[in-house]
């Protein structure tokens, strides 16, 4: 990271999209109105903080430009907020390109995960990996991140299950934050799969419920304090019987929760998300309009994850039939070894465009505000006053979102009063 000084002013970017603009309307998807775009458009850093907003013009007409100030012509280049990937398991070691290959030749991720590969293979990898490797691995992944020009991360645990690797999980991901300095939001996923060393044994599913809930949950919401809970609500998951009692430990605890719903079976995960106020149900391959209509009045946000569908050649999740039952939608990478090997942001949006029925600006709405939304965060936009977050990228126009297909990358990103990348100097 490079040293920071105390006023930037970025001025002259083509399009600035301060993403602070009216809200979403289902049934105008084409409007712009929600990115509040500032054509010529300039905006001014002090201490870490938007001190102002406008177009190249009037921001110099008031600004004052001392020895002190950098001021960076952005050109023909779009400023947004800081990109937010709100669904990661980032923390892993090693990959399974081998489960890939076999999938494509015609194995399911069922039959994979019922010969010990799958989510119980990456739990063995990371239980022997030491800590100096989940450092290096997850640093690494999220400032190739910062490179799609994203500035927070939630990242899950769920390749631990049982109490000591979960707890290394989430210490993990804190020493994370502070090296890459990125926000990470760390979500505990005790319910992922079932422990690889029990399953086998009599009574093993069991069993291992009544360890997570009775020991793991306990010793992890008190100890770790993670930002959420999550669920893998699933056909090869957990049934919602399963999963309530650990939601009624994440309320007990105030811990939020965020849940995976619907990746290959409907099996009532939409309607236990509206139950606990869940902030986000995500994957919805498989969603009833009832399970909809349920989560659109809890005020739940649909999450799409359109690698993994697209890795595990499935139908995309429907986002238009969610927008018009009146769901806010985020979108994010899923990044994982398994289902989704995807760590830009961007084409995940785009995948959502072209493939999910979004518009192009309820993507951009999904992976900025909407995002921060289901983080529970006060983000995603450029705003006077907000902390400053946001990210310069390489495209000459909002509408390149989903058209420069995985080619959509930060020039130059923002974070937490630093600068996390600046490509130009890397050249
Ligand atoms: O979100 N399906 C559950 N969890 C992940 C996959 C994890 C893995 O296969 O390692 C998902 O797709
Ligand atoms: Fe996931």
């Amino acid at each position: 990271m490079t040293s920071v000084p105390t006023r930037i002013l970025l001025r002259h970017a083509r399009e600035l999209l301060t993403m602070d603009g009216a809200a979403l309307d289902p049934k105008r998807p084409h409007d712009t109105a929600p990115l509040a775009m500032i054509l010529d458009g300039a905006v001014l850093i002090e201490h870490g903080v938007i001190a102002d907003v406008g177009t190249t013009a009037s921001l110099c007409a008031r600004t004052r430009i001392d020895a002190d100030t950098l001021v960076v012509d952005v050109g023909d280049r779009v400023i947004a907020p800081g990109l937010i990937d709100s669904h990661t398991h980032s923390l892993f070691v090693g990959h399974r390109a081998d489960e890939f290959v076999a999938r494509i030749e015609g194995a399911s991720y069922a039959e994979i995960a019922a010969k010990g590969g799958g989510i119980a293979r990456s739990v063995r990898e990371l239980r022997q990996a030491k800590d100096s490797e989940l450092d290096g691995s997850l640093h690494a992944r999220l400032r190739r991140m910062v490179r799609y020009g994203v500035t927070t991360v939630e990242c899950k645990s769920g390749y631990g299950l049982d109490t000591e690797s979960e707890l290394r999980s989430l210490a993990a991901m804190e020493r994370a934050e502070a090296s890459s300095g990125l926000t990470v939001l760390r979500t505990f996923l005790p319910l992922h799969a079932v422990d690889p060393s029990l399953r086998t044994l009599p009574e093993g599913r069991a069993r291992f419920l009544k360890r997570t809930l009775e020991e793991t949950v306990v010793t992890v919401l008190r100890e770790a304090r993670p930002h959420f809970v999550d669920a893998y609500i699933d056909g090869p998951g957990f049934s919602v019987e399963e999963t309530r009692p650990l939601l009624e430990a994440a309320r007990n605890a105030g811990t939020a929760v965020r849940l995976h719903v619907g990746q290959f079976a409907d099996v009532g995960g939409a309607e236990l998300a509206a139950e606990f106020a869940a902030a986000s149900a995500d994957h919805l391959e498989f969603i009833s309009d009832s399970g909809m209509a349920a989560m659109a009045h809890a005020g739940v946000v649909a999450t799409l994850l359109p690698g993994a569908a697209f890795s595990l050649g499935q139908t995309m999740p429907d986002g238009r039939r969610m927008r018009d039952a009146g769901l806010s939608v985020a979108v994010a990478t899923d990044c994982n070894p398994g289902t989704s090997y995807l760590e830009n942001l961007p084409l995940a949006a785009a995948f959502a465009v072209r493939s999910c029925g979004l518009s192009t600006v309820e993507a951009w709405c999904a992976i900025t505000r909407v995002a921060a939304h289901s983080l529970r965060l006060n983000t995603g936009k450029i705003a006077v006053g907000s902390p400053a977050s946001l990210c310069v990228l390489d495209i000459p126009t909002w509408t390149a979102l989903p058209y420069a297909i995985g080619s959509v990358q930060a020039d130059w990103v923002y974070h937490r009063g630093r600068v996390l990348h600046d490509r130009m100097r890397e050249s």
